[in-house]
């Protein structure tokens, strides 16, 4: 994120910059590389009126043109709403794109060298450009061609007809070794561009390279803005890998591109809302069925990048990956960073652990659209994946559900969300919204640092509290002076193991956060067990017990946890060696048992 923060500041500077030393205004000359006309034109069908050029206003509904074009001038405008401005205005309100972004985009369309790819570099963007766009034009060539016979049955075979094949421009790279290659380095384009593109890796012997991708079905991949930048190339049938994708080039990063969004954006400004599924397939056979908010991700996770170049279009998403183990863990990626990206979510698991690809083609676009329609919300996802496999009646399955919840709410900024979040998490575990709260309050902290969660506080067996534990809740329930100083003392490693922990942890989160402790609101965030083990100890007589007396039950307490350690350090120690273990593993038990003996003398 860092990065692309500075580029964004060069370019936003570029304009300065470059102003003075090689004699032109980047922005000027990207507004002229752009024109407006032509801008334009590429959105709004426009007829000529005059000097000016008139079309249906983009920004609102209208059945007779109000929205002009003056190339003169370099400006639009539209009679009807009176939006207008420059070619950057137009760019900026029709991709909902920040000034800067707007600036690098058209630039890159329109073959304008940005700033800091210049001097050594110049016109590279625009070489790497325009040899994607050659090579898939051969690709799609030789699809047609005899050579692609064997591609385009196998495209039949999986039902992708010719509109599809053509609209997406998917092609065909022969079984060579420099087919691409010479015909690339017939057009001019030298060995070091191929390499750099990609489309070729070099030989190990580092004498020349040869074509990357062989007698595959080619899937280009384009910008948002489009124009191809890289390709995914499936191999026909079975074999590894499965997919070649371009590497990391110039133009192309996974991480900042979907497959297929030059062609579902505007789909997905309509329905305002994106389909996001897994695979080119996924999208392909969706499109074909006429599904066509839909985007792919480039078999990479997620990043926030992904996130923002959606969020141009709409701010709602379903999430559409396959149901296995790794599609799941993409799948919650993609979800934590769309939800801090303020996306209101879906997340779609297709019956029968079918993908995308294969729903549709047996099912039909209508069906797909009700399951997703019908999809449940990323909360209600979050519970039923919690939920899965587990008897939720149980508490300890209530506990294991709620410590698998949890962490996926950890980064939730929207507290009218987390509200809601709660409630419903409470309803469908049946467990007080309180205590659920409490446990929230107890691990957040710990998960927002990206730490583990302490260990959750389960049901214990009963066991008695010792006296300095009963005698300490006395204290910290009577006397508030104690409940300060032990609340900024105490950690949670020194309670959790205690018969009294829990309550001890509940009673200090309760004094920490602020809130009034008293002996009726602790006994509402506490199992039945534990409120009878709290009104024991504050019914309890010690005779001559005094606040200061705090310090004399903590140093005990102290002491009785630390004997226990050592107590089973020593069975640990007595089973490694029996087992005859690992020596680090016993040297390491020993060093602690000292070290151990050692804080019990000392105390
Ligand atoms: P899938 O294996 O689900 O691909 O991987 P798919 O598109 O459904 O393929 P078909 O239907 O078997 O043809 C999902 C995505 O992961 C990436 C690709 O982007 C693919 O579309 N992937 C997968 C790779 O990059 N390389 C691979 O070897 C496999
Ligand atoms: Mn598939």
């Amino acid at each position: 994120m860092g990065s692309l923060f500075v580029v964004k500041v060069n370019i936003a500077r570029g304009a300065n910059l470059v102003g003075g030393s090689s004699g032109g205004d980047f922005v000027q000359e990207v507004r002229a590389a752009a024109g407006i006309d032509r801008l334009i034109g590429e959105y709004v069908s426009l007829k000529t009126s005059g000097r000016k050029l008139k079309g249906l206003c983009p920004f609102h509904d209208e059945k007779t043109p109000s929205f002009t074009v003056d190339p003169e001038k370099g400006l639009f405008y539209c009679f009807g709403c009176q939006v207008g401005g420059d070619v950057f205005k137009f760019y900026m309100l029709h991709e909902n794109a920040q000034f800067p972004d707007a600036l690098r985009e058209l630039a890159q369309r329109f073959g304008v060298p940005i700033p800091q790819h210049r001097g050594g570099s110049s016109g590279e963007q625009t070489r790497l450009r325009e040899m994607h766009r050659e090579a898939a034009a051969f690709f799609r060539s030789s699809l047609a061609s005899g050579a692609g016979a064997t591609a385009s049955r196998y495209l039949a075979r999986r039902g992708l007809d010719t509109d599809t094949v053509q609209h997406l421009k998917i092609g065909y790279a022969p079984d060579s070794w420099d087919a691409l290659k010479s015909r690339l380095r017939q057009a001019g384009y030298r060995e070091e561009e191929l390499l750099k593109a990609g489309l070729t890796v070099p030989r190990k012997d580092g004498r020349g390279s040869y074509d990357r991708f062989r007698d595959r079905l080619m899937f280009p991949i384009e910008q948002a803005g489009g124009g191809v930048i890289g390709f995914g190339g499936r191999i026909l049938g079975e074999g590894e890998p499965k997919y070649l994708n371009s590497p990391e080039t110039p133009l192309f990063q996974k991480g900042r591109h979907f497959y297929g969004l030059s062609w579902s954006r505007d789909a997905i400004r309509e329905a305002d809302r994106v389909i996001i599924v897994e695979g080119y397939t996924d999208f392909a056979s969706l499109w074909q069925a006429g599904v066509r908010n839909v985007v792919a991700v480039l078999g990479t996770s997620f990043t926030p990048e992904h996130a923002r170049l959606l969020a141009r279009y709409t701010h709602r998403a379903v999430i559409n990956f396959d149901a296995d183990r790794a599609g799941r863990s993409a799948a919650d990626r993609a979800v934590t960073v769309l939800m801090e990206h303020d996306f209101e979510l879906r997340v779609l698991e297709l019956p029968d652990g079918q993908d995308p690809d294969g729903h549709v083609r047996a099912a039909g676009a209508e069906a797909y659209l009700k399951l997703a329609a019908g999809a449940p919300s990323f909360i209600e996802y979050v519970i039923s994946s919690a939920c899965a496999g587990r008897d939720i009646t149980t508490p300890e399955a209530k506990a294991q559900a709620v410590a698998d919840i949890l962490p996926r709410l950890a980064d939730l900024n929207n507290r009218v969300l987390l509200a809601a979040a709660m409630a419903r998490i409470a309803q469908r575990l049946d467990l007080k919204e309180a205590d659920l709260r409490a446990e929230f309050r107890r691990v957040a902290p710990a998960l927002r640092r990206g730490e583990a969660p302490p260990a959750p506080a389960r049901p214990r067996p009963a066991r008695n509290c010792s006296l300095a534990e009963r005698q300490l809740m006395h204290l910290l329930l009577t006397c508030s002076d104690v409940r300060r100083e032990v609340a900024g003392t105490a950690r949670e490693e020194e309670l959790r193991d205690l018969p009294a922990g829990h309550i001890i942890m509940v009673l200090l989160d309760q004094e920490r956060a602020g809130h009034e402790v008293t002996v009726e609101g602790l006994q509402a965030l506490l199992e039945k067990e534990d409120q009878a083990r709290l009104l024991a100890a504050v019914m309890e007589d010690f005779p001559g017990l005094v606040a200061a007396d705090w310090k004399e039950s903590w140093h005990i307490i102290q002491k009785e946890n630390l004997e226990k350690e050592s107590r089973i350090l020593q069975r640990q120690l007595t089973q490694s060696m029996e087992e005859g273990g690992d020596t680090t593993d016993v040297e390491r038990l020993l060093r602690r048992k000292l070290e151990v003996r050692r804080l019990i003398e000392t105390l």
